[in-house]
């Protein structure tokens, strides 16, 4: 098991090139699944994540190299409907393959995925789409056993209770090669969902209206290859947001999604960090001390307050000046990291889905686990603002989703280093 020690006290400057996004990247290799030709992706994060999904498609008869920022998929060769267990449990979206699967041959056989520990993560909302679009489920042995007894899907009117994100997507891959029109209700319109719908109709899909509630897919025989730039990631952009502002200094973004990130960085400027917008580029300046938000920071699907951020803007906002209160409302577990902020010297009260934090002047190094990925990130941006050293544990978590996090945090000026 690898660790960070981390030693805080430097304020953080300089150029940041930012990364392909991770949920992203993810359902487009599933989506890749579909095409029976060669996608190549650019801009594909290395990452653990990454490889287990190229595990998951070479298992299944695909052949997928990955190098420095690009994925080589050739599905031409899909032989398999199957995907074991221990690649199940290795990431969250490796159920992203269940809806892809079942849209090329007709049949899949998959367990419960594994994934971050946020709280019960049901795959029910999954599974009751995939039989409304014609799929029968049977459990055997254990396993998920889905089968189209036509051998192709037939689209239908799908109305979600929630907006889940995974959701949307395995609907999407499946009807994209479905027999006529399936429409999604109450969809998701996180980016990543338009970044999926983009690569698929460079493939030849037909869909529209994604980024909005209401999403119209058409089905279509046959899609094929392409050549895609997977977008740029809006929870790493925020994290080095977010490092900035909690440790002082300059950053420059590069590659940045702008309007992606606005209902992050909408809410960090409250706080007084300075954020300068231009082209694709996001410059962050701290100056005097963070001032406590005055309205409740409420998780919320896209456009709202993403939950993937909480952790990241609560390690910025520990040492700011006042109170903040969070509310979480999309996982029934997302405050594990607060414990480890306590550890450091923070003053945090969790009640429910409710935290709230209370600025105090400074926080201390201590020895520390990550708890997940995004809360073990904000444990690294917590760390590089505390005095002292931090020993950061299963770091595995932050190695899923940060492509060479020590080494940027390293080049801008944070004493990082990996043991
Ligand atoms: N839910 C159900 N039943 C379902 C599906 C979801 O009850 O069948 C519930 C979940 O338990 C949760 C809520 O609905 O309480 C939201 O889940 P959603 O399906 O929207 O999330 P997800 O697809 O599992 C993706 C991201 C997460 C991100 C969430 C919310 C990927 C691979 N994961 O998860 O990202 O937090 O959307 O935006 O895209 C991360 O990157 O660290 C991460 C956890």
């Amino acid at each position: 098991m690898q660790n960070f020690v981390i030693t805080g006290g430097n304020r953080l400057s300089g150029e940041i090139n930012l990364q392909g996004s991770k949920n992203s990247a993810l359902p487009i290799m599933a989506g890749a699944f579909l095409v029976s030709g060669e996608c190549v992706l650019k801009s594909c994060p290395v990452l653990t994540d990454v490889y287990s999904a190229s595990r998951i498609l070479n298992r299944l008869g695909c052949k997928c190299r990955l190098s420095s920022g690009e994925a080589v998929i050739d599905s031409s060769g899909a032989s398999s409907f199957e995907i074991p267990d221990e690649l199940m449990r290795e990431m969250r979206s490796s159920i992203m393959f269940m809806g892809a699967i079942l849209g090329r041959m007709g049949e899949c056989i998959v367990s419960i995925p594994g994934g971050c520990e946020l709280g019960s993560r049901p795959i029910d909302m999954h599974l009751a789409s995939m039989q409304k679009m014609g799929v029968e489920i049977s459990d055997i042995n254990g396993k998920i056993h889905c089968r189209i007894p036509s051998g192709r899907a037939h689209g239908t009117k799908i109305s979600l209770s929630f907006p889940s994100v995974g959701t949307t997507e395995n609907i999407i891959l499946c009807a994209v090669t479905a027999k006529g029109e399936t429409i999604i209700n109450n969809a998701a319109r996180e980016p990543e969902i338009c970044d999926l719908c983009n690569f698929l109709r460079c493939c030849g899909a037909e869909i529209k209206g994604d980024g909005e509630s209401r999403i119209v897919i058409n089905g279509v025989e046959k899609l094929h290859g392409c050549e895609y730039t997977i977008m740029p990631d809006r929870i790493v952009c925020a994290t080095y947001i977010a490092m900035t502002a909690a440790t002082g200094g300059e950053m420059i973004i590069k590659n940045a999604c702008i309007s992606e990130t606005e209902p992050f960085i909408s809410v960090i400027e409250q706080t007084g960090c300075g954020i300068y917008l231009a082209d694709n580029r996001i410059y962050v300046r701290k100056g005097a001390r963070l001032r406590a938000l005055k309205d409740r920071i409420r998780t919320m699907p896209y456009p709202g307050f993403p939950t993937d951020t909480q952790a990241i803007l609560m390690s910025a906002l520990i040492t700011a000046d006042g109170t903040s209160v969070f509310e979480e409302n999309i996982f029934d577990c997302r405050y594990r990291h607060t414990d480890a902020f306590v550890k450091m010297g923070a003053d945090i009260q969790v009640m429910g889905k409710v935290a709230v934090v209370r600025g105090v002047p400074e926080i201390h190094g201590a020895d520390i686990e990550a708890t997940d990925l995004r809360g073990g990130a904000a444990m690294v941006i917590a760390a590089l603002s505390a005095e002292g050293t931090t020993h950061l544990s299963n770091i595995y978590h932050i190695d899923r989703g940060y492509e060479k996090f020590e080494e940027a945090v390293s080049s801008l000026g944070g004493k990082i280093r990996r043991e």
